[in-house]
């Protein structure tokens, strides 16, 4: 039934047909209101919170047109499961598919047998419950499979839902928080599909990353977004398999991010343009109170191509204010700037010869220990080759790192927040300051899911 990544001689040539022209995507036709993800719901009178179910689907990206997708609780993405800071809940974990699968918290820090990793495998009809804690500042994470060899295949086909950790009620922030109105999620993702309109991911797949054509967020083809707040937060995710995304608005206008991956930002930073790669999430707000309602905007991607449009219709034309606050101390004292390196980690390689220090993923062997609770420093190297090489997105399990410094630089403002994914570019070093709050064995690796899939991954035992 399957072919594997191979694939048969059929299969290649159509592969490479379709990954002629596919770097760059379509824009969006405006027609589709954008599709919010429900929150997930707490049970009542059950031995769990929250449930999330592995399943399959269908869509209807096209009209008229049945396409097999993956979902949670539904028949693509999942319900975004919010909780608050210090909050603890029971999750129940059910897979419904016909093939193994994990679910992974990424950028949740939680002990390593309750983190979905490739050792998590739930198989086929099975459940468990788990307990997730919340104990770590709001941010924007999210949740996917991690099982190895699959992984790409089955975010590809749906699997991705959001993962929030609120502010809390007794917060003093007047970020905008109401979900679905003023904070939206945004989950950017570019799909590929055969001539049959499938997401036949064994024909589709690239080994170097599967781009596609078409451009969805929150799983909508050509979407929309119906505006009414003057100021609006935005918690965007780079849910693509591996493309990296560089975000501005239509006219130009800068706007604000106040988060990245793991935390809030130490200052919020003005700015134009915002680049993502894989995995990477970032929060930005919008102030359209400075915009007449005629004019058009949207997201659109560094080439000009339109991914999301906005119909501006504010139902309170009072200007927008725009929270600021500015940083206490600095983002990284002069102790931890001086840390000596005791981890190096060396990407290298690109489609199925991807390597970290040399090596493939084997889920036998612990690559790096680490004493819980005891920051390293970690030095990131992406090693060019002939070619010059590539971008990887570079994740670590159970963690919020801090970017101490890139090739001797201090981190850009806007990478001055909590991290668990960073963007490598070829010939780059960078260094991290890593601390496990919990104890376990957490893979690191690169977000390219098909250079994960391929064993571009490692394993560090915290103990
Ligand atoms: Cu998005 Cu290994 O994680
Ligand atoms: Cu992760
Ligand atoms: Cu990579």
């Amino acid at each position: 039934m399957n072919n594997g990544p191979m694939g048969g001689e059929e299969d290649e040539v159509q592969g490479m047909m379709n990954h002629g022209n596919v770097s760059s995507l379509e824009s969006s036709e405006g027609i589709n209101e954008l599709s919010i993800p429900p929150l997930m719901e707490k049970q009542q009178g059950q031995d769990f919170d929250y449930e999330v179910v592995a399943q399959e689907g269908t869509t209807e990206f096209f009209e008229g047109i049945s396409t097999d997708t993956y979902g949670y609780n539904g028949d693509l993405l999942g319900p975004t499961l919010k909780l608050e800071e210090g909050e603890s809940v029971d999750v129940k974990i059910t897979n419904d598919l016909d093939e193994p699968t994990t679910f992974h918290w990424h950028g949740l820090e939680v002990p390593g047998e309750k983190d979905g990793g490739p050792h998590g495998e739930i198989q086929p009809g099975d459940s468990q419950i788990i307990t997730l804690k919340a104990d770590q500042p709001a941010a924007t994470l999210w949740y996917h499979p991690h099982v190895h060899g699959s992984t790409a295949e089955q975010v590809f086909k749906g699997l991705s839902g959001m993962l929030l950790i609120d502010e809390g009620s007794g917060s003093a922030s007047e970020l905008p928080n109401e979900y679905g109105v003023d904070d939206i999620p945004l989950i950017f993702q570019d799909r590929l599909f055969d001539e049959d309109k499938q997401l036949n991911y064994n024909r589709l797949m690239n080994p170097d990353g599967t781009l596609g054509d078409i451009s969805i967020v929150n799983g909508t083809i050509n979407p929309k977004l119906t505006v009414t707040k003057p100021v609006m937060r935005f918690r965007i995710l780079n849910g693509a398999n591996a493309r990296n995304y560089t975000f501005r608005l239509s006219n130009g206008a800068s706007f604000t991010q106040i988060a990245t991956d793991g935390s809030l930002l130490d200052e919020p930073v003005e700015t134009d343009k915002l680049t993502l790669a894989a995995s990477e999430r970032a929060e930005i707000l919008i102030d359209f109170s400075r915009l007449t309602n005629e004019e058009s905007l949207a997201i659109i991607n560094d080439d000009g191509v339109e991914l999301l449009p906005f119909d501006v219709a504010l139902d309170d034309s009072s200007a927008g204010s725009t929270e600021m606050w500015t940083a206490d101390k600095p983002f990284l004292s002069e102790q931890e700037k001086a840390m000596p390196v005791t981890k190096e980690i060396e990407l290298f390689g690109m489609m199925k010869m991807v390597t970290i220090n040399g090596k493939k993923f084997d889920p036998n062997r612990i690559d790096l220990r680490q004493e819980q609770g005891v920051t390293e420093v970690w030095e990131v190297y992406n090693k060019p080759d002939m070619m010059g090489g590539m971008i990887h997105p570079f994740h670590i399990h159970g963690t919020q790192f801090k970017i101490i410094s890139r090739d001797g630089r201090d981190p850009e403002p806007n990478e001055q927040g909590l991290k668990d994914s960073v963007m490598v570019e070829p010939g780059e070093k960078v260094k991290l300051l890593v601390t496990f709050p919990e104890e376990g064995v957490f893979v690191y690796h690169c977000h390219i899911l098909e250079h994960e899939d391929n064993g571009m991954m490692g394993q560090v035992e915290v103990y």
